[in-house]
Parts: C-alpha cells; structure tokens; sequence
C-alpha cells in the first residue's frame, strides 16, 4: 500500500461529518456551541449564539451579507474531538429554511435529530427527517432541554416511533425530570453519571460515575429517584427495542439520548457515544461504479453555491463534500460536467468560526472554492480523467409560489439574466404560465425567505425592480405522461398549468385535495413530485 493511501485511510477512519436537524428553537445553535466547547474549539460558550443574535432580522442579515461580501451562514465548522476529525454542516432553519437546508444533508454521513423534551417531534424535523431517511442515513437524536419541564420520556418514544416511523433506543436515561435534572443512566455501562455545576453552561460541567447498584447513588439520589430509575430500567430492557448497530447504521433504529445543551448535562456523553457509533466517510455510487473513499484520486461533487453578497463582485462560492482521496491547494481536476479542467482556487474551510484558507482536506470534508460561474448543483470534480458522476441531487419540493415580473419592461434582459443566475444556484425554481403572455414568470421556493433574497439581489446586482404578487399554491406536481394536452384535463378552478425550464407540465395546487381531485377526475393522469425524483 502506497504511503498516500495509507494517510487517505487513516484521515478518512477519523472523520464523522454530520447535520443537526431540528425546528427552531430546540436548541441547535447551543447544542453546536456545546459541541466546539467540548472540542476546544471555542473557550467560553456564548459566541456562536452572538452570531445568530445578528442574523434574526431579514434586514439585518442582508446588511451583514453585504458588509461582509461573504455568507454569514457558514456551511461548515470542523474541530477535533479525542482523535476525530469533526465536521458539522450547519443546516439553515427559522426565515433562511431553504432548499439549501435540505441539499446540506446530501452532504452528511449521518444527522443528529435535536428535539425539545417539551415539544416533542414538530413540523420542520419531521421535513428534514424524512430527507434524511430517504438517503438511508443513520440518524442520532438527541431529547433536550431535560433541564426543564419535558414530555414523559416514554412518551417522547412513543411519539417519534409514530410520528416518525422509526423504532428508538434509548442509549441513556434521564434522572430527575421537570426542573431537577440530575443525571443519566448509561444503559451499556449499567453506569450512573450525575453532573454538577457547570457554570450555567458556560465552561464544560464535572460529573461523578459509577456502576448502578453502588450504595452511593442511592443515597444521593434518594428513594424516590433511585427506584423510579430500576424500575424504567426494567421496563426498557423487557420492552423496547435491542440494540442493533447493523440497524442505526442502515437508519432503521435511532439511538436516543437525553440531555440538556444549556447546562451540558449529557453533552459529553452524548458526544463520545456519537463519535464511536456514527459512520465515517463510506461508499458513494456514481456512474462509473462505487467510489471508495480511500480511492487515492480526490473526487466531490458541489451540493451547494453562495452568492456573494457584495454586487461589486458577481463571483460565488461552490461548496463541495469530497468524496474520495487529498485535496491540496491549487490542485487541478476534471469537472466532468463541463468536460474541461479546473483549478480549484481560493479553497476555504470553516474551523470553528473562522474562514481560512485550506491547505489540504480529505474525503470527508467539506470545502468552499471561488466559483467565477462555472459551477452547478450536483457537478462532479474528479482528479483522475475519468468521466465518473456522482448520483445528482434531488430537487426540493417548492411550497411557495409568487408571480413575478419586472417593474419596468425595458429591463426585461437584466430580469431573466437575474432569474437564470439565481435558478442556477438553486435558490429558486422558475416557471412559466401557458397560453399567457411571456412577461409573469411564476417563482417556487421551499423558504419564503428566498422571496426576500430574489427581490433584493435583482434590485442590487440586477438593477431590476420587480413586482411581485404571493401566489395560495402550496403544491407542485409533474405530468408524467407526455401524450396529455393538460388544457383538457378537468381541473378545478384554483390549479394552475405552467411549465417548467424544460417545457415539462407542472400542476399547481392549494392543498392535497385537489391533487386528489385532479388524479380522480382524469383516470389516466400520472402526477408525481419532482421531489421523489433524482434528476
Ligand atoms: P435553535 O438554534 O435550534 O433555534 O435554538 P437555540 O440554540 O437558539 O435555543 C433556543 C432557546 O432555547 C434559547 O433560549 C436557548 O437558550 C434555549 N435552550 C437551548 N438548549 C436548552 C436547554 O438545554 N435547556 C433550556 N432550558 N433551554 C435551552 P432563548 O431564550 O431564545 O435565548 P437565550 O436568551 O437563552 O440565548
């Protein structure tokens, strides 16, 4: 084995590179802070949760995008943690939800599943869960802020299994719910770990261990706790699920763990179990086959792009997850798409929360190269002359729709120009009314930030002030069969026909019933959605 494979191997075995999926505020920023606070990266919690502070008003994340001519979200932090080499992708939730928040977990090997202990399974886990289940990732959930009054922790299991669809095991237990939450049980050490102070949070809390049945913990815990503890114990080992690695790592079973990312409670044993569970880099399937990681030729694929906020500069950024080998700095590779070669210039990477300049990565990580437009979602880099791509990227059901059109129609070439840049980054989905004239486009997205962003950057970047009418559809459905005029299909009044970029049909829809509608009056209507489909 040559030496650059063997450095390949043993870079590739250390790194576990995941998301955090969650609705907001169940914690992720303080969740991901407590992560880089375990892992050195950070010295005093606080300074993650002072970024987000600066990005709550719409207004305010555009003047920070433009002052720092860079995305504020950073795609990616990484830091080290007892010999791994740690990258959580940050995936974009609250206003900014967008397809780049589902297009992130393309990248991840796995996803940690955060829910609030007194909320339980809501909406936008349940979205990004599914993604995830769709890819057949191993999925982690994390039950936090056990600090506070929560749901009952057999209930929380309850409620993901049938919510979710997806068996549970709870790695740990919690001790001392509703406002005294004092530790956890560590069901494969049979292990009690109690924590104490902790600095509201701030610096990493001390705890003390030992086995189960040591006099000690039944003293400090008292009676009440100490029996309570046994006897959900028992419960779960005669009831619930067996542990089952093969399962978590296939999905089909989520570990769980309970803790509170506030205080730190369970952070650090959560972590460590993660680590030791949770996939490396593995196998990806492209065209040519089944690309090891360990394959000593870089191959990626870009599964997201950034504008770049400063109009002065139209450049972008494309972030790509590399998928086999070394990168280095300056390197030249194929872009197989564009059939041409590549310098991959101005590499960064985001080391807690600063950029720098990336000298070498490996399979695994993820990077963000200077894109002058020559990038596209889904494109393939590949450092060996081959022609190998890699599986394309779904595209993400839109569930907004707006009418477009520019306010002043001699600006109609500066508009489409705009319209093609933005679509080309993903961050909208355009489409085109039938039989009306050409002047309306009709826009999809998946956040209805993006509404926001497509109106501000045609005015700054575009010069093009548009007027913009917010459309009921919350659907969007493809015909599948090509011999079907849809002008003769019985529809209800409210669903609207358009085409998209390659002149295929598309339905659009308020609600489920009249997809229902739609399907049971035209017997021989095919509809899918695009989002089921990878292109
Ligand atoms: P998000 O990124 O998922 O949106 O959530 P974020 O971490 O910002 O947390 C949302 C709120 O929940 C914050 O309160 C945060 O302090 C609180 N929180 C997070 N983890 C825990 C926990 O384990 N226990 C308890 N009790 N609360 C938790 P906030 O009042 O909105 O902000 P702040 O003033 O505390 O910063």
């Amino acid at each position: 084995m040559s030496n650059i494979k063997e450095i390949i191997t043993k870079e590739v075995d250390r790194r576990r590179t995941f998301a955090i999926i969650s609705h907001p505020d169940a914690g992720k920023t303080t969740l991901t802070e407590k992560l880089l606070l375990y892992g050195g990266a950070i010295r005093l919690a606080g300074s993650v949760k002072a970024r987000k502070a600066n990005r709550h008003a719409i207004s305010d994340w555009m003047e920070i995008e433009k002052q720092r001519g860079i995305s504020v979200t950073s795609s990616v932090m990484q830091f080290e943690y007892n010999g791994y080499c740690i990258n959580i992708l940050d995936t974009p939730g609250h206003q900014d939800f967008s397809e780049d928040t589902y297009r992130t977990l393309m990248a991840a090997d796995s996803a940690v599943m955060l829910i609030d202990g007194a909320k339980g399974v809501e909406a936008q886990t349940i979205k990004l869960f599914h993604v995830c289940k769709m890819r057949g990732i191993p999925i982690f959930t994390f039950v936090n802020k056990m600090d506070r009054a929560s749901k009952d922790p057999f209930e929380l299991m309850e409620e993901i299994e049938k919510v979710l669809g997806i068996q549970s095991y709870p790695m740990n237990w919690p001790i001392g719910t509703d406002g005294d939450f004092k530790g956890v049980y560590n069901r494969k050490l049979k292990q009690i770990e109690l924590f104490e102070g902790g600095n509201h949070g701030q610096t990493v809390v001390s705890s003390q261990k030992g086995s189960i049945d040591d006099q000690v913990f039944a003293d400090l815990l008292g009676d009440h706790y100490y029996n309570k503890l046994r006897e959900d114990i028992e419960l779960l080992d005669m009831a619930g699920e067996e542990f089952d690695k093969k399962r978590v790592l296939k999905g089909e079973l989520t570990p769980i763990f309970f803790g509170s990312a506030m205080t730190n409670f369970g952070v650090q044993p959560f972590l460590e179990e993660f680590l030791s569970l949770a996939p490396c880099p593995g196998i990806k399937n492209s065209s040519a086959g089944e690309v090891d990681p360990t394959w000593d030729k870089f191959t990626a694929f870009v599964f997201k792009i950034q504008a770049n906020m400063n109009p002065a500069h139209r450049d972008r950024i494309a972030f790509m997850r590399i998928c086999s080998g070394r990168f280095y700095k300056g390197m030249e590779v194929n872009h197989v798409q564009q059939k041409k070669t590549v310098k991959l210039s101005q590499p960064q990477q985001f080391m807690a929360q600063e950029r720098t300049i990336v000298e070498e990565a490996f399979a695994g990580d993820i990077i963000g190269v200077f894109d002058p437009g020559i990038f596209k979602i889904g494109d393939t880099l590949c450092e060996a002359n081959s022609d190998l791509k890699f599986e394309g990227i779904p595209i993400f059901p839109a569930e907004h729709f707006a009418r477009v059109m520019s306010a002043d129609t001699m600006k109609r070439k500066q508009f489409i120009k705009g319209i093609n840049q933005l679509s080309e980054e993903g961050a909208i989905q355009v489409f085109k009314q039938i039989d009306i004239g050409i002047e309306a486009l009709i826009i999809g997205t998946v956040g209805v930030l993006q509404f926001e962003v497509l109106e501000y950057r045609l005015k700054n970047e575009y010069g093009v002030d548009i007027k913009m009418q917010h459309l009921p559809y919350k659907h969007a459905r493809w015909i599948e069969n090509s011999d079907i005029d849809p002008r003769k299909l019985t529809l209800t009044s409210s669903t609207m026909i358009v085409q998209d970029e390659n002149d295929r049909y598309v339905l659009l829809f308020e609600n489920e019933w009249s997809i229902r509608w739609a399907e049971e009056k035209n017997k021989d209507l095919v509809l899918y959605d695009i989002a089921k489909k990878v292109e």
